[in-house]
């Protein structure tokens, strides 16, 4: 049975005070808190455990390895991976989609080759393909969303030509919270021989992922999202895509001999890890992950379902409150303009001294601002430690928003 007050009381953070009220941490997309398991295991780690790893043959190396090392195991089962094989540990999504980019797509794409991405990408899903763009004269062809903020399947699935050679897409909407229906896209995509990468940036902390059934080539995290630490993270590569990348960066670890004239390349996941990496950051992402898997990721998605539901009841009755995306699929993540209302940064900052705390801009999504026809919002996200008495505090500041601005 999920008890919000338990998990609560699992975050230090939660119980203190922004601006002399309680805080209100709807923020959740950007980067979630971290409960007291994580921060103890950081503590732990860096106080009584820390080395190098895979790198020395003494005690603190040695179980330093060990707790870094069974991270890939639990992220596997996390997103029910397969194997541990297909976990590529790094520093969240921005450096697991930049990989693909050049280990995966730069060698196999020319001038002219096509990318199928949804306009509604986060930022770290568009540039890596700019950079293509720019330096191999390769075609980004945009699906656009509609009025409620879906986007269908079928269109991807469409807009796949003989050129493309990849799709890349969100699983979830940063701005709007749309979830989108990726195991569509993906067999779509398989049928036309063209593999698909997932961001599940946002979509990983709030639901079940099974890589496998949605049939992703590639599906990227990030670690800060998921009540880890921030610089840790990791994406799933199949079998078959590992086998065509090529080392992305190189140096330590991802070598197994280095010689004058050649070098031998480590096997595969490591083949992709070079340097030494963000071992505690890792290890704390490991503690994150059994702690929701222990809470159960069925019982926390249907928390935030109610929360969900109950919040898009309230935010829409205020009818001078403009909710981005009204999708059917929506999570709980809430971009809000006032009508005839001041900036979005003046809103968050009439909310932040109520102690709520929200993102306000443009989320790293200019291209589906730009669609919008949005400037800027004031976005509030949710997580499992959000209650609906917090909806309730969130709804009485945008009411003295509008009072003030509107
Ligand atoms: N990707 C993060 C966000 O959407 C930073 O806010």
């Amino acid at each position: 049975m999920f008890d919000v007050q338990k998990v609560r009381a699992d975050f230090p953070i939660l119980s203190r005070k922004v601006n002399g009220k309680p805080l209100v941490y709807l923020d959740n997309g950007a980067s979630a808190q971290k409960p007291q398991v994580v921060i103890d295991a950081i503590n732990t780690a860096y106080a009584e455990e820390y080395a190098n790893v895979h790198r020395g043959l003494h005690t603190l190396s040695t179980i330093a390895t060990e707790k870094y090392e069974s991270v890939r195991g639990k992220i596997a089962r996390f997103i029910n991976a397969g194997s541990e094989d297909n976990i590529i540990l790094n520093s969240g999504t921005t450096e697991g989609i930049n990989m693909v980019s050049y280990a995966w797509a730069a060698p196999r794409m020319q001038a002219g080759d096509e990318i199928v991405l949804s306009i509604m990408e986060h930022h770290a899903n568009i540039v890596p393909w700019h950079f293509l763009r720019e330096r191999l004269g390769v075609v980004i062809k945009w699906v656009d969303v509609d009025a409620n903020g879906d986007l269908d399947p079928d269109a991807v699935i469409a807009a796949i030509g003989p050129k493309t050679k990849l799709v890349a897409v969100t699983q979830m909407s940063n701005v709007l919270g749309t979830v989108i229906d990726v195991k569509t896209i993906c067999a779509g995509a398989h049928e036309k021989g063209v593999p698909v990468l997932v961001d599940g940036s946002q979509s990983a902390v709030h639901m079940p992922i099974d890589v496998c059934d949605i049939g992703a080539d590639f599906f990227a995290i990030t670690g800060h999202k998921l009540y880890g630490p921030s610089g840790s993270g990791a994406i799933y590569v199949s079998p078959d895509r590992m086998a065509e990348m090529r080392p992305f960066m190189g140096g330590g670890d991802m070598i197994r001999e280095v010689s004058r004239d050649s070098v031998i390349y480590n096997d595969a996941p490591m083949k992709f890890e070079a340097g030494t990496p963000g071992i505690v950051q890792t290890i704390g992402l490991g503690v994150a992950l059994d702690y929701m898997m222990n809470i159960g990721m069925d019982a926390i998605a249907e928390h935030e379902k109610a929360l969900c539901s109950y919040a898009r009841g309230k935010l829409d009755g205020l009818n001078w409150l403009n909710v981005q995306g009204q999708s059917a699929t929506k999570g709980a993540i809430f971009s809000l303009t006032i009508d005839g209302a001041a900036h979005a940064h003046d809103i968050s900052t009439v909310l932040d001294k109520k102690g709520v705390a929200v993102r306000a801009g443009t989320h790293c999504a200019m291209p589906l601002m730009d669609h919008m026809g949005v400037g800027a919002t004031c976005r509030a996200s949710f997580g499992m430690y959000n209650t609906v008495e917090e909806v309730d505090v969130l709804v009485d500041a945008l009411e003295l928003c509008h009072e003030l601005f509107g």
